[in-house]
């Protein structure tokens, strides 16, 4: 560990600047929630693309068409430091795409599958995410670089990032979902031997409790937002003595369309630690 990482853990950090962190919806919200465990004096703003939420069904080109431009507007108005993309299904697919169209550094969001690898005691993992994250071949890549001697369950659900965000909101859902979303896991080939499920997807995090409660048996569930946050850190750091670009707290919500999600994700966003999250920024993708 260096230096940093234990004054981060300590909650010490002297980290300064802006993070603008990204997602299609809540999920990133785990990610900045570790981000100001390690450095609360950090400003960090939030962006949900809640205009093209979820991102785990929609297509390839879809998503690479709209994510570079996207970006650019959200950095356009907030100024970080730096743009942490806290999906999976977003990096995975276009995360070049976007540092080769912004002016600052761009922390992306990788399955926690060397980990997960590493921590295995049957030689059995699963990965948990989108359709998308699944049929990705940087997916595929990551498995070949990091786990090709183990096996690993792949299972992708949709259902799972909606019944999370309900839950973060503490709206009515379906108590069997969990155990719903997770079955495909246990009853694939080799499935009874899984001990280890990484949550590839930043929603599932917010949800790790129920996950837990309804998996047959007890399982490490490993997810990246701890890894996310050192590396925002460490790339804040590499930029040497950062000087207060303006006097603009973080906490800000931004937003690309009014519809219904939006209020929910305004009070999810507040509890976890949001102050200036009304009214959220609009910006048109
Ligand atoms: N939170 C996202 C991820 O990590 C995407 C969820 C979605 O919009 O489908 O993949």
């Amino acid at each position: 560990m260096t230096e940093r990482e234990t004054s981060d853990t300590t909650g010490d950090s002297v980290a300064a600047g802006r993070v603008l962190v990204f997602d299609s919806g809540m999920g990133g919200l785990t990610v900045a929630r570790e981000i100001q465990r390690m450095a609360p004096a950090l400003k960090v703003d939030y962006a949900a693309d809640t205009g093209f939420f979820p991102y785990g069904d929609k297509s390839d080109e879809a998503l690479r068409a709209r994510l570079p431009a996207l970006a650019e507007a959200l950095v356009r108005d907030a100024e970080p430091d730096v743009f942490v993309i806290a999906c999976n299904t977003a990096s995975t697919l276009a995360l070049e795409d976007v540092r080769a169209r912004l002016d600052i550094p761009v922390v992306g969001t990788v399955p926690a599958v060397k980990p997960a690898a590493a921590l295995t005691k049957t030689g059995v993992i699963a990965l948990l995410a989108t359709p998308g994250t699944i049929r990705r071949a940087y997916t595929a890549k990551l498995i070949e670089d990091f786990a090709s001697e183990i096996t690993v369950v792949l299972h992708g659900s949709v259902e799972l990032v909606r019944l999370a965000e309900a839950v973060a909101a503490g709206e009515p859902h379906d108590a069997d979902g969990f155990v719903k979303a997770l079955a495909p896991i246990f009853e694939a080939q080799s499935g009874e031997d899984v001990d280890t499920v990484v949550l590839a997807c930043t929603h599932f995090p917010l949800v790790r409790a129920q996950l837990a409660a309804s998996a047959p048996r007890p399982i490490t569930f490993i997810d990246s937002g701890a890894a996310i946050a050192r590396q925002t850190l460490r790339v804040l750091e590499a930029r040497g003595e950062a000087e207060d670009k303006d006097a603009r707290p973080g906490g800000r919500l931004y937003i690309t369309d009014q519809g219904g999600g939006h209020e929910r994700l305004i009070k999810v966003c507040a509890r976890f630690g949001f102050s200036d999250v009304w009214p959220p920024v609009l910006i048109e993708a």
